[in-house]
């Protein structure tokens, strides 16, 4: 299939379920704890992933399939066409109203995104990215910044689930905001991503994410000309968990 025409399509998907999230109800009653500090699962979580599992492997019969409610040690995304989903960005954000999550879905190609939508509901905002063909905003080519570090707007993930990295999460936080204007924390890697595409912030970085989390708002930084990687700028890998950045292309990483 054409890839503006699964562009298309997928979007339509994708809308679908930030409709869901939306008319929510009763959140409270339908989450569940799961592994790790404050990581809970929502029966919406499960709900929007069958349906995304189902609609979108239709549009691309036989390509794996990665979602956050599933078994990442099993999916292998190295070879073909993979799907990489998170049902829901901002779990903890919906469980409490908070009104800042999305849907993020990336199509990788031998191991690598070629096409990602992520969609703010409470915004409406689709962003979205095709390998080599720029990166978007409803419809509108986005850009990053070209700010530079001291004028520049930090973005951060703490890791919630590994305390472990609690401490040097707020170290490295407290490095890039010592040199820098301000900083935020959002709750939804996939939306941080996207403020550094749209040139709204510029520099995001946190220690642990899973492939799920980055893989459609990574692909949506670079074709917006920004720059992803780990701490020290090596390229991002989408079939295990690690340490993601991304900045405008003023900004330099810091030596820690
Ligand atoms: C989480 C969010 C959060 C980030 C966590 C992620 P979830 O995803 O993106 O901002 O700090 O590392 O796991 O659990 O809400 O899908
Ligand atoms: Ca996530
Ligand atoms: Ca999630």
């Amino acid at each position: 299939m054409q890839e503006e025409i699964l562009l298309q399509k997928i979007t339509e998907i994708v809308h679908e379920c930030g409709a869901i999230l939306l008319s929510a109800d009763d959140i409270k009653r339908k989450t569940h704890q799961k592994e790790g500090k404050g990581n809970f699962v929502t029966d919406y979580d499960s709900r929007i992933q069958e349906i995304l599992e189902k609609r979108l492997l239709e549009l691309v019969p036989g390509a794996a399939f990665l979602g956050e409610e599933g078994q990442m040690d099993h999916t292998d995304i190295s070879r073909g066409y993979a799907f990489i989903v998170d049902p829901i960005d901002g779990t903890a954000n919906f469980t409490r109203g908070y009104n800042t999550s999305c849907i993020s879905v990336a199509l990788a190609l031998d191991g690598y995104p070629i096409l990602g939508v992520v969609y703010n509901p409470y915004q409406i905002e689709t962003f979205h990215a095709i390998k080599g063909k720029g990166a978007f905003l409803n419809g509108e080519r986005i850009y990053t910044s070209d700010r530079t570090l001291v004028e520049g707007l930090i973005l951060f993930g703490t890791a919630p689930y590994h305390a472990e990295l609690t401490r040097k999460s707020f170290e490295i936080a407290y490095q890039y905001m010592s040199r820098a204007q301000d900083l935020r924390r959002s709750g939804s890697a996939a939306l941080d991503l996207c403020m550094i595409a749209s040139g709204r912030a510029e520099f995001y970085f946190e220690l642990e994410l899973c492939p799920w989390d980055y893989a459609a708002g990574a692909l949506i930084v670079e074709e917006a000309g920004g720059l992803t990687g780990d701490l020290q700028g090596h390229p991002l890998t989408y079939g295990r968990k690690q340490t993601v950045t991304a900045r405008a292309p003023r900004v330099e990483l810091l030596e820690l």
